[in-house]
């Protein structure tokens, strides 16, 4: 049964979303209160925000945005997933840093830890290049899919498990774009 939802504040409808689990309004508040806790947490230092392509850049640009404190950008690319919707647990490195991440204080800003295969390879590859600081932000956070424990210190959304896309977040390469987090009806997948 297709469910008619909101794909923003007006009203509308998307056939491939089965329903809104995050809306519009309820990320741009909670990104808000994220940004304030990081800018207390940061008071007085320089952040060094690394967004992890595609699926933070949306992510990445709210929340850099909603901060108080001064920050600088990178970004570098690493895929779990290719083209489908379960995790391969084999973590792909396609574009590194362009700048060294040494003495810095470095936030990577990702768009969902799963199993969270992702995150403790990015944590234990970036500690090792001598970061004054290291710390992870996750829009979302599927907590009962994690195989690998691995410290998140700002979590925007606690989910479900269940396939999401929007918010930057994607399947097979679409639905980045939508500006709410949805799950994805299983026949777009399935099909
Ligand atoms: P992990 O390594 O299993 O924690 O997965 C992290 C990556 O898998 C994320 O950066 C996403 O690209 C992708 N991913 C995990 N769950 C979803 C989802 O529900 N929708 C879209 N991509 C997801």
């Amino acid at each position: 049964m297709t469910t008619r939802v909101q794909t923003s504040d007006a009203d509308g409808s998307y056939e491939p979303i089965a329903r809104v689990l995050v809306s519009r309004r309820r990320l741009t508040a909670r990104v808000a209160e994220l940004g304030a806790q990081i800018s207390a947490d940061y008071a007085g230092r320089e952040i060094h925000m690394v967004g992890i392509l595609k699926g933070a850049a949306i992510f990445m640009a709210d929340l850099a945005r909603v901060l108080s404190i001064p920050a600088t950008f990178d970004f570098m690319a690493i895929s779990s997933y290719g083209a489908g919707s379960e995790s391969s647990g084999v973590v792909r490195f396609i574009k590194d840093l362009d700048e060294s991440i040494e003495g810095r204080h470095v936030l990577i800003v990702e768009d969902i830890v799963d199993t969270g295969l992702t995150l403790h390879y990015l944590r234990e590859s970036l500690t090792a290049r001598g970061p004054a600081s290291l710390a992870v932000a996750v829009a979302l956070d599927k907590a009962s899919r994690r195989q690998v424990p691995v410290p998140v210190e700002y979590v925007g959304f606690r989910i479900p498990d269940a396939f999401v896309v929007g918010y930057g977040l994607d399947f097979a390469g679409r639905y980045r774009n939508l500006p709410y987090v949805g799950i994805l009806r299983p026949e777009v997948y399935t099909r």
